[in-house]
């Protein structure tokens, strides 16, 4: 069980000191639900796009797994789809606390989690993925390394399959743009973080987390080789594609 996400209230980290350490571990379920408009409707959608595939097996690697919620989300939910799992993430912390929700669902010995930064992972082109997810996670790439990446993830995928990606987004109109960040505010208020904890963690993700335009998104898939593109789900700055190969 994740703890309630107080780490703002308690720590400053200070400008571009967030860090996907244990302490953030510890509270990343807590976090990511208060946090990011439409977290749960991704999830929703994961099994059922996932469903979609007819591939026997259907392989899904999930890019920046953190604790592994979606592996949990399909695992529990198609039971009866021949699922292949891998979930890979940078920080051991994240992955440890993944390790232990699997095993508490009983799917840790079904899943593969692999420790490696994105920009190195070898994708097995002799069992390539139907499906990869990368949910919240290019947005703490460098931009210059993203479309080296994404190249390789559309290179990897099988026909059939598809790219799930969920980026927060900035916006070419500053009006807007500020706009936008103030209701992200307003929602984090709502869901109960102070106006101090707010702007502590923006601080502390200040050059961590660089958001691109949906327009920019758009055009590192279609840069990478994706051609049948949906902006799935939207909320302000907040969104999931669908990128079908
Ligand atoms: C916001 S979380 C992702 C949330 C998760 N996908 C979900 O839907 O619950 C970002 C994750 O990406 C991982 N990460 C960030 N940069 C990475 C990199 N270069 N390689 C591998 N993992 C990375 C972090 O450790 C963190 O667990």
């Amino acid at each position: 069980m994740s703890q309630i996400d107080k780490l703002f209230e308690l720590n400053q980290v200070g400008y571009g000191g967030f860090i996907f350490d244990e302490s953030v571990a510890a509270v990343f379920d807590d976090m990511i639900a208060r946090s990011v408009p439409l977290y749960a409707d991704v999830q929703q959608s994961i099994p059922a796009l996932v469903s979609m595939v007819e591939h026997d097996p259907v392989r899904v690697i999930d890019l920046g797994c953190s604790t592994g919620t979606s592996l949990i989300h399909l695992a529990t939910q198609l039971p009866d789809i021949p699922l292949q799992l891998t979930g890979v993430d940078a920080s051991a912390a994240m992955l440890e606390k993944c390790h232990e929700k699997l095993e508490q669902f009983g799917i840790a010995q079904k899943t593969t989690l692999v420790e490696a930064d994105i920009a190195d992972f070898e994708f097995n082109t002799t069992e390539p993925p139907s499906v990869v997810l990368m949910n919240y996670t290019l947005q703490f790439i460098p931009a210059d390394s993203r479309l080296e990446i994404m190249r390789r993830i559309r290179q990897s995928i099988q026909p059939g399959g598809f790219l799930l990606l969920s980026e927060k987004f900035s916006h070419t109109n500053p009006k807007l743009d500020q706009q936008f960040v103030e209701l992200y505010c307003q929602y984090k208020k709502q869901n109960g973080y102070s106006e101090l904890e707010i702007s502590r963690k923006r601080d502390a993700l200040e050059n961590v987390l660089i958001p691109h335009t949906v327009a920019e998104n758009e055009a590192l898939l279609r840069s990478a080789g994706f051609n049948n593109i949906e902006l799935l789900l939207k909320w302000f700055n907040f969104g999931t594609f669908v990128a079908w190969v």
